[in-house]
């Protein structure tokens, strides 16, 4: 049978085609080049932003067979990372790229949880499955429906991207793919209270503020939040996806560690090979920057990235597609430079995470000294941490929290230069917060 009716084959059997995907190939087709990319960027606008900024449908052609859609779904922007775009691939199979998350869980998590902040009436008015309507509306609007989908490839382990999946899981019997290093986040039901109560205590040596969380997940009834799925197909090399023993050059897994251990991209490749568009996660993001959960890990998957000639586009799973990825690298390259002169200068005196993390100016945005808030602890945890490994800074626990502080009070430089030797030793193993 040829490739072509193999693959349709696949698609009208789906018990088949799902059976049959087994694993990610070792081969590397990186090799292949692409001809310079005639630029669809734009793709075709099929649904406009909705309220909320999310609701949006883009089409891009990839070539007479197969389509790309990008699908948006609610996530708030004020205290969340905003709308999560999801994208629709047709291949030899057809795949859903991450989930989204509930609007009912949205709601818990952003403005209960974890702020306590009141909810604006209009967001409370959304009914709970707002972001189900959204995307089972988009998939329609696209030609396919919900029942269709062959596969969930999971871009990584955070809940706004994969909290919709139990249902999608339902209705479609879709198996779901997701690299190995984020798969006990995905599959572990108890995932979000979990990573909550497990850092609660780093929290705390931060110097942050003590919040109601703990009492108001037991107000909440955890044994009800469940929404893990069980990752029927880890990820764990780089390389070609494997349809039911055909191989297409269209689609390729790379890891890219460090905003999570198992942030993979996807790139799909268009059918003469003209067009590379890369589903990149949360790995790069724009306008907003990424938050890294190990910044040796991110900085070196910068440099890999910068390696990726042929990528004409870069469609992340939150804000706007990258036009020029390389400019866009140099940018987070910069700013995390910038953020990490600011703490070592910070540290001048001794200083805890959360003093530094409520500096004037070293968030965009006002953090308030006040009131818990865990990215912004972790954000400026991860830069004093690599500038401690560094040698550039000391930590000592003074006045109930763990304090930074110059170790020879050097030039910034002299300690950037090794951080840079940190990031190329590539052999160097490190047990951060281990
Ligand atoms: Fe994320």
């Amino acid at each position: 049978m040829g490739k072509n009716r193999r693959a349709e084959q696949a698609l009208k059997d789906k018990s088949v085609s799902m059976s049959e995907l087994n694993r990610v190939s070792l081969g590397v087709s990186g090799k292949t080049k692409l001809k310079k990319a005639k630029g669809q960027q734009k793709g075709k606008l099929l649904r406009t932003d909705q309220a909320y900024g999310s609701g949006r449908v883009v089409e891009y052609r990839l070539g007479r067979r197969r389509r790309l859609f990008q699908i948006t779904t609610f996530c708030p922007q004020a205290l969340g990372p905003g709308p999560t775009n999801l994208y629709l691939i047709e291949d030899d199979a057809l795949i859903l790229v991450d989930t989204g998350l509930s609007t009912n869980m949205a709601k818990e998590l952003f403005y209960f949880w974890h702020n306590n902040q009141s909810m604006p009436a209009e967001i409370e008015a959304l009914p709970d499955d707002y972001s189900e309507q959204e995307l089972f509306s988009a998939i329609k609007l696209t030609g396919r429906d919900i029942k269709e989908i062959d596969y969930i490839f999971l871009t990584h382990g955070h809940i706004d991207h994969y909290f919709l999946g139990r249902k999608i899981v339902e209705l479609s019997g879709t198996k779901v793919v997701a690299h190995v290093s984020d798969s006990d986040n995905i599959s572990n039901p108890w995932t979000l209270v979990k990573f909550l109560f497990d850092r609660w205590p780093m929290f705390m040596a931060m110097g942050m503020p003590r919040s109601k969380l703990h009492e108001r997940l037991k107000e909440s009834n955890i044994a009800e939040i469940d929404f893990s799925l069980h990752v029927d197909i880890p990820l764990v090399v780089d390389g070609s996806v494997n349809f039911q023993g055909i191989q297409p050059d269209s689609l390729f897994i790379r890891h890219f560690p460090g905003h999570s251990p198992g942030s993979i991209a996807i790139i799909v490749r268009s059918d003469e090979n003209e067009e590379a568009f890369m589903l990149c996660g949360d790995t790069l993001l724009y306008p907003i920057t990424p938050h890294p959960d190990d910044l040796v890990a991110y900085l070196r998957t910068l440099r890999k990235m910068r390696g990726l000639d042929n990528i004409s586009l870069v469609l992340p799973a939150h804000g706007k597609a990258i036009i020029n990825f390389q400019q866009r690298i140099n940018t987070l390259e910069r700013h995390h430079r910038y953020r990490l002169k600011l703490t070592y200068e910070a540290c001048k005196t001794p200083r805890s995470i959360w003093q530094i993390a409520t500096l004037p100016k070293y968030f965009d945005v006002y953090v308030d000294p006040n009131k818990f808030n865990p990215l912004a602890g972790q954000e400026a945890m991860v830069h004093a941490e690599l500038l401690q490994l560094a040698g550039g800074l000391r930590r000592s626990h003074v006045d109930g929290a763990v304090h930074y502080f110059q170790n020879s009070g050097e030039s910034f430089e002299e300690v950037y230069d090794r951080v840079q030797k940190i990031i190329t030793d590539e052999h160097s193993t490190l047990l951060l917060r281990r």
